[in-house]
């Protein structure tokens, strides 16, 4: 299983070195458990030289469309290479709305990632009101396939990690049934099979409102690799228990 750290705009340095070095002293089983931390960008060089869990990774929580060039105060996906970092956070939802993402942009920060060999970790989702009209499929398509697009001159694609994360279930407290997630992981790993065959590892990763107390039944679902987790990865011991339970 992969647990994600999604600390958003959170922490501060003290904060995040205290986190790390208590991960540190973690026994994980370092075949089936990885811990990913996906911290602000101004923090990464020091968990980088920090983090020494065998079972953990370094994760950014967004990068640039573009390769390198004038584009003020924004971080490339190679920059984020150089620093080691094995995954990134792309198309959250919070940058989907606020800073108003198109599905074109996240399909050219996936190719960024992919190019630089980063592993990238794509959210997808409907909002409340797609969920009560039914529209979940259609949504998940629509954001889907200009990724597919983008992809499709892309031969082989070692990793990719999809996080279904319904928007009305982040920092609500709200969680899909486990059959509804469960169907949605389904046709998530059927739609890939098809539209994007070249994806050799395949990761579906569950997020929204993931704490110590839900996540034993949220792990009973087939096909889930993991967890996108926000509120409760900043703290760390209810991190642990998500990771442990
Ligand atoms: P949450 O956030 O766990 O606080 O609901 C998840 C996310 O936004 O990735």
């Amino acid at each position: 299983m992969l647990y994600v750290a999604n600390w958003k705009m959170n922490m501060n340095a003290p904060q995040s070195t205290a986190f790390v070095l208590e991960l540190n002293t973690l026994p994980l089983d370092n075949e089936n458990t990885r811990v990913v931390i996906c911290a602000p960008f101004v923090y990464l060089q020091h968990i980088q030289q920090l983090l020494d869990n065998k079972s953990s990774s370094l994760g950014a929580q967004n990068c640039a469309s573009y390769d390198n060039g004038a584009y003020t105060g924004e971080i490339s996906a190679r920059m984020l290479a150089e620093l080691n970092c094995d995954y990134c956070i792309i198309g959250h939802s919070e940058r989907r709305t606020i800073l108003k993402e198109s599905n074109s942009d996240i399909a050219q920060k996936t190719l960024q990632l992919i190019q630089h060999e980063i592993t990238p970790i794509l959210c997808v989702g409907e909002t409340a009101q797609e969920f009560s009209a039914q529209q979940t499929f259609q949504v998940l398509e629509d954001q889907l396939a200009p990724i597919a697009e983008a992809l499709e001159p892309i031969e082989s694609i070692f990793e990719l990690c999809i996080a279904y994360e319904p928007v009305w279930s982040i920092g609500t407290g709200s969680i899909p049934s486990n059959q509804y997630i469960e169907s949605v992981l389904q046709w998530l790993k059927n739609y890939c099979a098809h539209s994007m065959p070249q994806v050799e590892n395949l990761y579906l990763l569950y997020g929204g409102s993931v704490d110590p107390i839900k996540a034993p039944e949220l792990k009973l679902i087939p096909n889930l690799s993991g967890f996108l987790i926000g509120g409760a990865s900043l703290d760390f011991k209810k991190f642990k228990n998500i990771v442990v339970c």
